[in-house]
């Protein structure tokens, strides 16, 4: 339910499959009601990863018998240039997830040309509008929401009556589309896309936003005043719109964020009074134990201190649930057998290097599953330079290397001819698995975990050779299972991560999920640490692991170990320029100080995890 601070109804559901089940009902229930008028059904369509879900089932409603004979749609937009028949193209993408499955006729289907000559663009977007007014308009309009709130490609400055037309992409926009080309350079500038005047047309908007990444938007849309920098904030002027978020998106809401803010009474949890005293601490700049009963009426948390005795016993009870979580080595568990689940071959030590590094001096008995092969993420220079370096060796060690030098002059051929987003030869990425995992074992080495201990599951989910990635299968789960089989562990480690730029982190841990499910042994412990992209909030964490400045600096040569990551790694995620291990050394530290300002005691560094 929505608040008054909220201009928009935002409705949370629980993951990314209640939402596209529920958007999918409604454009289902739409599409029917239209045709038993005997009337076409107009949908507006998005691309992106936020509608696959929604399109998966729609497909599947089709196969139940569904028709889709009676619909028309309209995308939203296109990448300008961009040729039909290319890996990134919308046209390329709406046939491969929704239309090659459905019985639209094809001349009811409408997408922006990213190849009309550049002196027809204009022409083209008249031609658009047109054919949206002579369907009848949109009736439904399917949204996502880019970081820079826009919808379609309004990027910051779009007005509220634009139609369809040829804009520059925002930087941030391209940023998060590098991943899918292979490197930012190769984004289109441009793109064509209908309007927020036509946007506001339909006549019913839907807009879904999952991740965590997209939740400061979210609430600047739905809370912010309206305003050309966010196209999003225009939805606020629409009389039938609903944003659909998971939790994860709608957590800067202040109903959820900060609820004693909301004009609604508080339902007062253990977890939630721990965050408002934080958060309290954050505002007055104060330590727990320091808090006074003027700051918590001053802050409109009055009704927290009704909760316990005095203000005192509020104090003490939440700084002792906080001194709780600190783990030191001393405490953590021993003689354990554990896994630790790297989603790629470098996770393991960037989130948890340092509780690894105690976990192996208590001679807990440690296994590294390095989940995908991580292949995709090597540089072609590095293959190359691998390249010399064998044969320089076989040749100087006198072995045959008639047979790898013919290898060597294909590989070398294909890189040299090799276009943006060109799946690698087997060749390539036998040799690109083969750096990651040699950088692995190096790493393992460093906090202490030996080679024999290290495992590479190579899910086949993730070999498809580009960045769009296969549905987790039978054999992904199998492959894991057997792993738990094998090891039989006490205690797993995850990673929990939501927000990795290209969804990898997410489909592992809905793997190993799937997995345990199976296992009829007892559920082990499992442990969520976060990586290279984002951390837990103190309140959201269950147990610190304090690092001194020698133990981070062992988890940091650790990270050095990834060669091919470092400098400049290929998929650093948007908006962050900094490298892996420098993120690691800002987020461990902060972590310290953070506690350090709540009253707890001074550590150079912590990891933090969540029990599950
Ligand atoms: C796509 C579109 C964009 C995306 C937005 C979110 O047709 O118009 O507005 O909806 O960039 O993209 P994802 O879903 O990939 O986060």
């Amino acid at each position: 339910m929505s608040t008054p601070r909220e201009h928009i109804p935002v409705v949370i559901l629980p993951d990314h499959d209640a939402i596209a089940e529920a958007v999918a009902q409604e454009i289902i229930a739409y599409i029917q009601a239209q045709a038993a008028q005997k009337k076409k059904a107009v949908l507006g369509l998005a691309t992106g990863s936020t509608p696959i879900g929604v399109y998966q089932k729609l497909v599947e409603s089709h196969r139940r018998g569904m028709s889709f004979r009676h619909v028309i749609t309209f995308n939203l937009d296109e990448y300008y240039p961009m040729s039909s028949d290319s890996l990134q193209s919308y046209q390329r993408y709406m046939h491969e997830y929704l239309f090659d499955h459905l019985d639209i006729p094809q001349d009811q289907v409408f997408i922006p040309t990213g190849d009309v000559p550049r002196d027809q663009v204009a022409m083209h977007c008249t031609w658009y509008e047109e054919c949206i007014k002579q369907a009848g308009g949109i009736g439904i309009q399917v949204l996502g929401i880019g970081r820079t709130g826009h919808i379609g490609f309004n990027e910051p400055g779009s007005l509220p009556d634009t139609r369809t037309r040829l804009i520059r992409l925002d930087e941030i926009t391209r940023k998060d589309a590098a991943a899918d080309f292979f490197g930012e350079e190769n984004v289109p500038l441009e793109a064509i896309t209908m309007g927020v005047g036509t946007i506001l047309d339909a006549q019913r908007i839907l807009l879904i936003a999952t991740g965590e990444h997209k939740a400061h938007i979210i609430k600047r849309a739905v809370e912010g005043e309206v305003s050309p920098q966010v196209a999003a904030s225009y939805l606020q002027r629409h009389p039938n719109v609903t944003f659909y978020v998971d939790p994860a998106a709608g957590r800067e809401l202040t109903r959820i964020k900060t609820p004693w803010l909301a004009e609604d009474p508080v339902d007062w949890t253990p977890t939630l009074a721990q965050r408002a005293v934080l958060w309290l601490c954050e505002q007055t700049n104060k330590p727990i134990l320091h808090l006074q009963r003027r700051d918590y009426n001053e802050h409109h948390l009055y009704t927290l201190l009704e909760t316990q005795p005095d203000v005192d016993a509020l104090n003490k009870h939440v700084f002792e649930q906080i001194r709780a979580k600190i783990r030191e080595r001393r405490d953590l568990f021993t003689g354990k057998r554990c896994v630790c689940f790297s989603p790629h071959p470098d996770d393991d030590v960037i989130s948890m290097g340092g509780t690894l590094l105690h976990l192996a001096a208590r001679e807990n008995d440690i296994t590294l599953a390095y989940m995908t092969s991580g292949n995709l993420a090597v540089f072609d220079a590095d293959v190359l330079r691998q390249l010399d370096f064998i044969q320089l060796t076989l040749r100087d060690l006198q072995c045959a290397h008639q047979q790898f030098d013919s290898i060597a002059d294909t590989i070398r051929t294909f890189l040299a001819t090799k276009q943006p987003a060109q799946v690698d030869i087997p060749e390539i990425q036998a040799i690109k698995t083969n750096i990651r995992r040699s950088e692995a074992i190096a790493g393992a080495g460093t906090v202490g975990i030996p080679s024999h201990k290290t495992r590479f599951l190579d899910l086949p989910f993730y070999q498809t050779g580009q960045v769009k990635k296969n549905p987790i299968g039978e054999d992904d789960i199998r492959i894991i299972l057997d792993l738990l089989n094998e090891v039989q562990p006490d205690v797993v480690f995850v990673a929990g991560d939501l927000s990795d730029p290209h969804g990898t982190h997410r489909m592992c841990k809905d793997a190993i999920e799937r997995a345990l499910q199976r296992d009829p042994r007892p559920r082990p412990e499992i442990w969520l640490y976060r990586g290279a992209w984002q951390e837990w909030e103190i309140d959201e964490a269950d147990v610190f692991v304090p690092l001194s400045y020698d133990e981070l600096s062992r988890k940091i040569q650790a990270i050095f170990k990834h060669e091919s990551q470092k400098d400049v790694a290929m998929f650093p995620g948007a908006y962050d320029d900094r490298e892996f291990w420098e993120r690691v050394q800002d987020r461990n530290t902060a972590t310290a100080r953070l506690l350090d300002r709540l009253g707890l005691p001074q550590y150079y560094a912590i990891e933090a995890f969540v029990i599950d």
